[in-house]
Order: C-alpha cells, then structure tokens, then sequence
C-alpha cells in the first residue's frame, strides 16, 4: 500500500507508453483501499483507478494519483444442479479467471478468452468476443465509493450494461472501484459457436462435438492469428466501437459499396464493422515511424515501440476524419484517451 510518487506508467498499460504518475500505490483488499481513500495527502488528488491498463491511452503525465486494483481471490459463493456462482477478485487477471473456469469445466466465458485486462475492469465496458459479452454471465459486483469510502453491491439492472457500456462509463463515471465480480455459470453449458471464425476453427481442428475447452481453445487461436500480443508489441484491442448507423443509411452506402459487411441490432439499426470502414480507407498495416494500425486487423492501433501518446491519438483521429469524409459515419473511441 506504499504510496510512491513520480512513478513510471509504461509497464501498467498495454500500449506500453511512457508516462509518470505523479503519485501511485496498489491496494490488495477492500480495507487496504478504503485506507488509501482516507489519506489526506489523497483528498484533494484526480484519481485514476487502473486494472490491467489494457484500455487506456496515456498522452500525458498523470497529475494525481493512479490505484492499482491488485485484489485477488477466486471462490465458488453457491451452486446448484445447472449454475454456479462464482466470485472473482476485481485485480485477478481476466484470462486467468477463464481458465479457473475451465478447469472447472464451468461455462460461460469460453468465447471470452485471452482478452487482455482484469476482472474488476471488465464490467466497465462489458466486454464482448465471439458472440458472448460480459453481461451474459454477470451476476452482481461489489464495489467502493471513492467519495465515502463504503462499499456498494451493483446488481445486473443496476449496471446498466450496453454495447461496450455501463453505468461507470456513464452517469457514475469516475465514482466508484469495482472490488470484486460475481459470475452465473453453467454445468451443462450452450455453447456460443454462431460466430463464423469459431465453427470455420473448430470444422480445422476436426472437432465435431465441440466442449467449453475446444471453443476456448479455437478462440485462443483465432485472436493469436489476427490480434497483437500486448507483451509483444503496444495495442489496447480494438480502439474504436462498431458504430451504428440507421438502417437507411447503410442501404444508401451499399449501392455504392455493395461489399459493405453489417449485422442487425433492430429493424432500424445495423451495427458495421469499424475494421472494415478503416480498411477502406487505406489504413490497414499503415506504419507511421514506430506505431500505426495492425497489419491483421484495422480496428487495432499498435505501438512498435517507443511511440507517444499524443502521436497514437492524432493517428486516431486522422482515421476519425477519412472514415467519416468517406462513409459519413463518425467513429468513437473504445479506449480510454487520457
Ligand atoms: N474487417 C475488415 N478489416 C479488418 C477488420 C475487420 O474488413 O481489418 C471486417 C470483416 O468483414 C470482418 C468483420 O470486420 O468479418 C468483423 O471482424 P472481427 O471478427 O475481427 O470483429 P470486429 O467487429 O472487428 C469485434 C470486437 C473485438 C472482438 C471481435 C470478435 C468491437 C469494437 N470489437 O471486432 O473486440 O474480439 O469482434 O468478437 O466490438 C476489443 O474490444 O478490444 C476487441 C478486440
């Protein structure tokens, strides 16, 4: 819990940018956290709550003091024949939390395998992959009010969970620290494998009655074949959200692009996919000194190394601006842009 000041960024967020914090300590229990809250010397501070930093990027210097949820602990609550409640310590590492579930031939988040990031920081922006999202599964969270320092049960209404959305990054943005999440899984899962890639991977593995593990597995292999590896080289997944755009619209643009790719969110709204409007425009593989767009995936902006922020968020807006001249659709960060 030793608050340290100056502090160095570049290992706690996955883009791998160098920047400092003016103050930062690590809290591995609720007690511990709510004593860091009551230190004078953090009263009047900014705070910046950060898991596993996997959606972040930093442009500058931190003036205030980063949190670094580190509150481990994996416990079944309660089960009975089809469910299992499973309680989750909002710094363990998201994938090892999949894997815990595994081993416990427990379904649920096999489509959510390998995303990058914690626990506690997954319900923020609901996080989604293959099919399944992160609200499939939740059951409730428990958190700290940062104002109070008391604790506060969320339940799945409560959060108000949308496409990469939550009540936090809305009206309760910035008020509250996810301690721990809760997860209604299944003994006797469905599996989730609509999603294209996943039936193409698992027909390639030669998997013909598909268990939580082989669409695990196909998932893990999918995302290693078209995502970078934040330990190898800087990225934050996907930096923008699929943008949704009226059904009308997209039947105007596919006269003019009748290859223009879109799945149904209502009778009224198609959601497109965001990689592929960057695509068109040229943006692909693009690199720009050390950092640019992925080569295997237009939604992904990756720092080679070495890269500031500020560089990777004027890319960012640069593709804002071709997408939008050309398509008329205006693109919004996933990313959180400090
Ligand atoms: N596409 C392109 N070019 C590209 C990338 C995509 O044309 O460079 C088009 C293709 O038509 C492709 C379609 O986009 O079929 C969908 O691509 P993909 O399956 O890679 O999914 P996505 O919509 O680009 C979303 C999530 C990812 C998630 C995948 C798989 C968002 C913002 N991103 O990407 O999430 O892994 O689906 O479910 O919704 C993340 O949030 O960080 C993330 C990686």
């Amino acid at each position: 819990m030793k608050l340290q000041s100056d502090f160095s960024l570049k290992s706690y967020n996955t883009f791998g940018i160098d920047v400092k914090a003016k103050l930062f300590a690590r809290f591995e229990s609720v007690p511990e956290l709510q004593e860091l809250l009551k230190m004078p010397a953090l009263q009047q501070e900014q705070k910046l709550i950060i898991g596993g930093g996997s959606n972040l990027l930093f442009t500058q210097d931190f003036d205030g003091v980063v949190l670094q949820n580190s509150i481990k602990g994996i416990e079944v609550l309660r089960q009975d024949q089809e469910h299992v409640l499973v309680k989750a310590g909002g710094g363990e590492v998201w994938h090892e939390f999949v894997l815990f579930t595994l081993q416990h031939n427990l379904g649920g988040v096999e489509n959510l395998s390998l995303i990058p990031g914690s626990v506690g920081a997954a319900p923020l922006q609901n996080i989604g992959a293959y099919g399944v999202e992160l609200k499939d599964v939740f059951y409730e969270l428990e958190s700290v009010e940062i104002a109070t320092g008391q604790v506060r049960t969320f339940s799945h209404q409560e959060c108000a969970f949308g496409y990469r959305e939550s009540v936090f990054k809305n009206a309760l943005r910035g008020r509250y620290i996810v301690t721990s999440v809760t997860f209604r899984l299944s003994r006797q899962p469905e599996l989730n494998t609509s999603y294209g890639a996943i039936t193409t991977t698992l027909e390639e593995m030669q998997v013909q009655q598909p268990s939580i593990h082989d669409v695990s597995a196909a998932v893990c292999q999918i995302r290693r074949s078209k995502l970078p590896d934040p330990a190898q080289i800087g990225n934050a997944g996907s930096f923008f959200k699929n943008p949704e755009i009226p059904v009308q619209l997209y039947n105007q643009l596919k006269e003019k692009y009748p290859h223009m790719p879109a799945y149904p969110v209502s009778e009224q709204v198609v959601k497109v996919p965001a990689g592929w409007l960057i695509e068109q425009c040229g943006w692909k593989g693009k690199v720009i000194d050390n950092y640019g767009v992925h080569q295997h995936q237009a939604l992904v902006l990756v720092n080679y190394g070495g890269a500031s922020g500020e560089k990777v968020r004027q890319l960012a807006y640069d593709i804002i601006a071709s997408v939008e001249e050309k398509f008329g659709i205006r693109l919004h960060p996933e990313v959180n842009i400090m």
